[in-house]
């Protein structure tokens, strides 16, 4: 992993921490306590989930996920683009593994940033990417703005990366896909205070943790019917009890997505 790399996640996990900065000093595990995985859920792989792309540097080290809407265009967080340029960015579809070679490698030729976006904690985490290739797999389908039934609490969601198996932990070489139910917005208000904007964002996990997205699974899909629903933004720590996942709203921005799939 390269060092832009490290850095940019612990700069997001210090982001994400300040966002509940009275529990963030008790927020550390127990000494002894079993590492709480983050997509808890089981390996896949991506002939499984053909949309799922890994977002890398040039040197395709992985830091984010995306999702392939169009054979052009990816959707993925805006915490995952600030500061970078298309020439430092590549796609890669088709690669299960984090240190594979295969799969198809795409360079980005635009970078698109919700133009509000300042934190994962305000809103406005989406971003659109351009790519100067065509991918070859199969794209997903994300929500409409008017699909609001998809955020219903306990409707069954689903999430993958490639991202840490625990807070501060090692990656997964290894694609990896969980199930978590969306949270209601009174509970996650409850969580997370005025850092929960529920115009904007949707959470989803278990009250007792367990199962949760972590760092590097950020701009990654959170999928509800196999249908683009939301992207994996940010969270107390990964898999606590009390602090479920963040993800974008889709809904709220899909119009303006549409808008840049088809620019
Ligand atoms: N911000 C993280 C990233 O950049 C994602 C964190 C998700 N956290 C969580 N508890 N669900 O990869």
């Amino acid at each position: 992993m390269s060092g832009l790399t490290r850095a940019r996640r612990t700069a997001v996990a210090i982001a994400a921490t300040a966002a509940a900065a009275a529990t963030a000093l008790t927020a550390a595990s127990p000494a002894g306590a079993a590492p709480q995985p983050i997509v808890g859920g089981t390996t896949t792989t991506t002939g499984a989930y053909p949309f799922m792309m890994q977002i890398t540097d040039a040197s395709q080290d992985q830091f984010c996920g995306g999702t392939l809407v169009s054979p052009t265009k990816v959707v993925t967080a805006a915490h995952c683009m600030v500061g970078e340029t298309p020439s430092g960015v590549r796609v890669v579809g088709g690669r299960t593994y984090l240190n594979g070679t295969n799969g198809t490698v795409a360079r980005v030729s635009r970078i698109w940033i919700h133009p509000n976006y300042t934190t994962a904690t305000r809103g406005e985490d989406v971003a659109v990417l351009t790519l100067s290739t065509a991918m070859p797999y199969t794209t997903a389908k994300y929500v409409s703005s008017t699909d609001t039934s998809v955020y219903a609490a306990g409707t069954t969601a689903r999430v993958l990366g490639w991202g840490t198996t625990s807070s501060g932990g090692s990656s997964s070489n290894q694609l990896r896909t969980a199930t978590v139910p969306i949270v209601s917005d009174t509970s996650c208000g409850g969580s997370y205070g005025s850092d929960y904007v529920k115009s904007e964002m949707v959470c989803a996990g278990y009250s007792s943790g367990g199962v949760d997205t972590c760092q590097g699974d950020s701009g990654g899909p959170l999928l509800v019917g196999g249908v683009l629903a939301g992207i994996t933004s940010w969270g107390e720590g990964c898999a606590q009890a009390g602090y479920p996942g963040v993800y974008t709203r889709l809904a709220t921005f899909s119009s303006l997505v549409t808008a840049q799939v088809n620019s």
